[in-house]
């Protein structure tokens, strides 16, 4: 079915299994979202064969093809560009962004980590959750900056840890709750709901908490 002309454009960023792109193409946004391009940097991501059943655009922009993160990044946000987007959305996109390419889409670029931020950025995050003794894990939707996971929340969805559990138990009930958190949030950004201003998120005009918003 075609969009109206007011559905907002997105662009997702992948690497590997993209379930959470699956969890946006398959929720209803009352017809105010538009996914029009997939982009990889590995051939290989099933998330691909995602888009493609979908039949939306997808493509490879294979890092290793590129000397330097620049020139990858380069190539990326001209490629963006050409699909003229209202947000780029990253999910399980594993590449490590450059300054110059989060400044050019600043407010416009989301990513989802597997962590209640501002704990525990970067990798093994449910291994470490769980040597902390931590009772509860989760994961958070956050505006990126050019600071490694370090954006602002805006919202988080937490499980319990219980009693030995180990890292793959906590990552598969964590991610069915990713995909439950970043269609709401993409929700929010379809309803013009959600802002950022360089340093807080905002929803409804209202600053979100550190944390982010829990859902
Ligand atoms: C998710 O756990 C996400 O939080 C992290 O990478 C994983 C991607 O999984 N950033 P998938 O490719 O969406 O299945």
């Amino acid at each position: 079915m075609t969009e109206p002309s007011s559905a907002k454009r997105i662009v997702v960023l992948i690497s590997g299994s993209g379930s959470n792109l699956q969890s946006i193409i398959d929720y209803d946004f009352d017809q105010k979202v538009e996914i029009v391009a997939v982009i990889s940097n590995r051939p290989d991501a099933y998330g691909l064969k995602r888009a493609k059943n979908a039949q939306i655009k997808s493509l490879c922009i294979n890092h290793k093809d590129y000397d330097s993160r620049e020139l990858f990044d380069q190539e990326l946000a001209t490629t963006i560009d050409t699909f003229k987007p209202d947000i780029v959305v990253l999910a399980g996109f594993m590449r490590i962004l450059t300054p110059v390419f989060v400044n050019q889409f600043k407010g416009m670029l989301l990513n989802i980590h597997p962590s209640l931020l501002p704990k525990y950025p970067g990798l093994n995050t449910h291994q470490r959750a769980i040597e902390a003794e931590d009772s509860e894990a989760g994961a958070t939707v956050h505006f990126v900056t050019a600071e490694l996971d370090g954006g602002p929340p805006i919202a988080h969805v937490a499980v319990e840890i219980i009693d030995r559990e180990d890292a793959d138990s906590l990552q598969q009930k964590v991610i069915k709750q990713e995909h439950r958190l970043y269609p709401a949030v993409i929700d929010w950004f379809a309803n013009d709901r959600l802002r950022f201003d360089g340093q807080h998120a905002f929803l409804d005009d209202k600053v979100i908490p550190a944390t982010g918003i829990r859902l």
